[in-house]
């Protein structure tokens, strides 16, 4: 047996999880009228396949009807839901893994115009500013319906199989009875902290008598507020032994901080470029001061840090939560002694952002997690091998050439730069996202492990690519700034790569027009004002960089309102004119009726990209499918048949920003599902 920490057993109460790696409790959002469907299904046992310990399902399953879901959550307050906990948990288990599910109120962290537009309830009628609801105060009869709504929902988690169940109680309406910043209520349930507390025992008392002591019950409780006049270290360390005392619970889950706001929330799970295991020495305090079993999760993306917070005694389970979304085999991987092939995650918190925005949950570089049930995880071999030719070994090429080699192709990447990674390259230019930079290095590596042949310092023309004779010719040659978008004076704006590159020396009054709304305008602001630069941003849309997103926006206001930059939303920069050493800016607006003139010495646009797709037109001709892909084929997941051109020698595609200015994900989603059938 292996003496790794990290593939110990641990056994808790009677459960007994095969090592010591857990996926926490998170909402992908992929349920369907709030039941965990086939694709849940998939994408939950993924992981159990993966070989981790226990996977906590469902983050947050509402209780209560008056809980509606806020990212699509799942709805525990049904009874049907039973039949697809059962098959998702017996799924699980024939994996070998153990399976939990979290249940919640959201309390105020939820919206009235959802589900059966209920008031949203708290003890207070204090708004929390991440969802905007006022809520109602809480009376007598809504406090025992709650309580009741938590059992009911334990006997449904327990009837479907599950081997336990967590609370939610940060930010949810457990910890907003605890938090006296959030409870204003009097006796018994506000006041002193034994009333604060009441709720959360109250709950725990009434599931524990529904579901019996073979079923095991937790709690991931903030245990530092980490806010003026909330629960700080020392409640919350006296908060964390009561709970072991009162007998009623079999392990805790730590938190550290709040989630009412966003820069909270982004505290408590730290995207890239913020430290790495920030709370981990904290949950380790909990677990010296409980000597109970304690659970933790929160940027711990590598194997080094899962073993060391193992090893050190810092927790009893090591949460590796969005490193599985990226990669869910880890655990196997560490088995076969295959670390080095671990898929690492980056920290873009693609994932998260997107649940806040209502869409599913998808890994920027993993196209297949959350698509189980279409995109493999582990890529099946070819019956024919082909000669794949790729133009371009930024994201999209180099996914593109992981796969077909997987695939078992003969594989050739031709790139005119003289180093991988295209745009990513570039975005990885700020410290803060220099993490983006292991997409490239880990398709990097996988590549060469698996020999494709790389060509870099090298312009690929249509004979160039022909004398290699291809099967296939996927062109990923990614695209050019686009900064042609004024009336007039074009030649006097410069695009943010020129500026993120370093091309381009940054000016002392610069406007930054972003109607692109991505990482680059951000970021090309950013080395402006950092350079000294006075800065505003403007763009004609109703909010500033929508593409960038809640969570990760955290950082740059951070860093850009001390930058004193400017935010101006809803105007337009329509020309631009040269006035002796400055550049007079003509700025109006969609709504009308403004016309206004500022002065700058320098303007950044920053509008997407403009294909650079000149060599797949030549190509075109000679294909046999003329370029064309059949979308129903690419969906389905079936090969390409199109022949057009029966005389043609290739087949012919192209991908990512080649086709049309998108994101990474969407390059590599696209060379993942075409390459995966070539
Ligand atoms: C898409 C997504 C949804 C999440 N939803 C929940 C949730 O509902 N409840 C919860 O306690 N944590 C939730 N989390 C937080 C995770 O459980 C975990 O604490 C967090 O991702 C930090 O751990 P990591 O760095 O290992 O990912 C969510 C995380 C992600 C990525
Ligand atoms: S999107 Fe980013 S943070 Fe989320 S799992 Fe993927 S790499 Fe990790």
């Amino acid at each position: 047996m292996s003496n790794d920490p990290l593939l110990q057993p641990f056994q808790l109460k009677h459960l007994t999880l095969r090592n010591r790696i857990i996926v926490t409790s998170h909402e992908p959002a992929y349920p369907e009228d709030g039941m965990p469907k086939d694709r849940y299904r998939a994408y939950t046992v993924e992981r159990a396949k993966g070989g981790v310990a226990l996977t906590m399902t469902a983050g947050s399953a509402a209780v209560s009807k008056d809980s509606p879901p806020v990212f699509n959550n799942l709805l525990a307050y049904k009874d049907e839901i039973v039949p697809w906990i059962r098959q998702m948990t017996d799924a699980v288990h024939d994996e070998g893994a153990a399976i939990m599910i979290q249940l919640t109120h959201l309390g105020r962290r939820t919206r009235w115009d959802k589900g059966d537009w209920l008031p949203v309830v708290a003890p207070s009628h204090h708004r929390e500013a991440a969802h905007r609801a006022f809520p109602k105060k809480l009376e007598d009869w809504d406090i025992e319906r709650i309580i009741k709504d938590f059992a009911d929902a334990a006997e449904r988690m327990k009837a479907g199989g599950m081997d336990g169940v967590e609370l939610e109680a940060y930010g949810h309406l457990i910890d907003q009875f605890t938090s006296p910043l959030t409870n204003e209520l009097d006796g018994p349930y506000g006041g002193s902290l034994d009333n604060r507390l009441r709720f959360c025992f109250d709950v725990f008392k009434a599931m524990r008598e529904r579901v019996g002591n073979d079923f095991i019950l937790g709690v991931r409780y903030t245990a530092d507020e980490c806010l003026p006049g909330g629960t700080g270290k020392a409640e919350g360390l006296e908060i964390s032994r009561r709970l072991k005392e009162s007998g009623l619970i079999d392990y805790l889950n730590v938190i550290r901080g709040h989630i009412d706001t966003d820069p909270g929330l982004t505290d408590v799970i730290p995207i890239q470029g913020m430290a790495s295991a920030p709370h981990l020495d904290f949950a380790g305090d909990v677990r010296a001061a409980t000597k109970f079993p304690t659970f933790h999760a929160a940027k711990i993306q590598d194997v080094a840090t899962a073993r060391h917070a193992i090893a050190a005694g810092k927790v009893d389970m090591i949460g590796m939560t969005r490193a599985h979304m990226t990669d869910p085999h880890i655990v196997r991987k560490i088995m076969e002694k295959r670390e080095d092939d671990i898929r690492p995650c980056v920290g873009a918190n693609y994932c998260l952002d997107r649940i806040y925005q209502g869409g599913l949950a998808f890994c920027i570089h993993n196209a297949a997690t959350g698509r189980e049930e279409t995109m493999p995880h582990r890529i099946p071999k070819a019956a024919v091998r082909k000669k794949v030719v790729i133009v371009g070994a930024g994201p999209a090429g180099l996914e593109a050439a992981r796969v077909s080699a997987e695939r078992g192709h003969e594989v050739v990447v031709l790139e005119a730069a003289n180093n991988p990674g295209g745009q990513i390259r570039l975005t990885a230019q700020s410290e803060r996202r220099r993490e983006m930079i292991s997409i490239i290095d880990w398709r990097m590596s996988q590549c060469e492990k698996l020999g494709v042949s790389f060509r870099f310092n090298t312009w690929a023309e249509a004979d160039t690519v022909l004398a290699e004779a291809p099967d296939v010719v996927i062109v990923a040659t990614g695209g050019l700034p686009h900064t042609e978008v004024l009336s007039k004076g074009n030649e006097l704006v410069v695009s943010s790569w020129d500026i993120i590159s370093g091309d381009v020396k940054p000016g002392t009054n610069v406007l930054v027009f972003d109607d692109a709304g991505d990482h680059a305008g951000l970021q090309a602001a950013e080395f402006l004002a950092k350079a000294g630069a006075k800065v505003e941003i403007m763009t004609p849309d109703r909010s500033f960089a929508p593409e960038v997103m809640a969570m990760n926006l955290v950082p740059y206001m951070r860093s850009l309102q001390k930058l004193d930059v400017k935010f101006t939303v809803t105007y337009r920069l329509e020309a631009a004119e040269k006035s002796g050493n400055q550049i007079v800016a003509h700025v109006g607006s969609d709504y009308g009726g403004i016309a206004k003139q500022q002065t700058f010495d320098q303007i950044v646009v920053n509008h997407g990209t403009i294909p650079l797709d000149d060599l797949y037109f030549e190509l075109k001709p000679g294909s046999r499918n003329l370029g064309e892909v059949s979308y129903d084929e690419l969906i389905v997941g079936s090969p390409q048949s199109v022949e057009r051109n029966p005389q043609g020698a290739y087949q012919l595609f192209r991908i990512g920003d080649a086709v049309a200015a998108r994101n990474t994900h969407a390059a590599i989603y696209d060379a993942l599902r075409l390459a995966k059938d070539l």
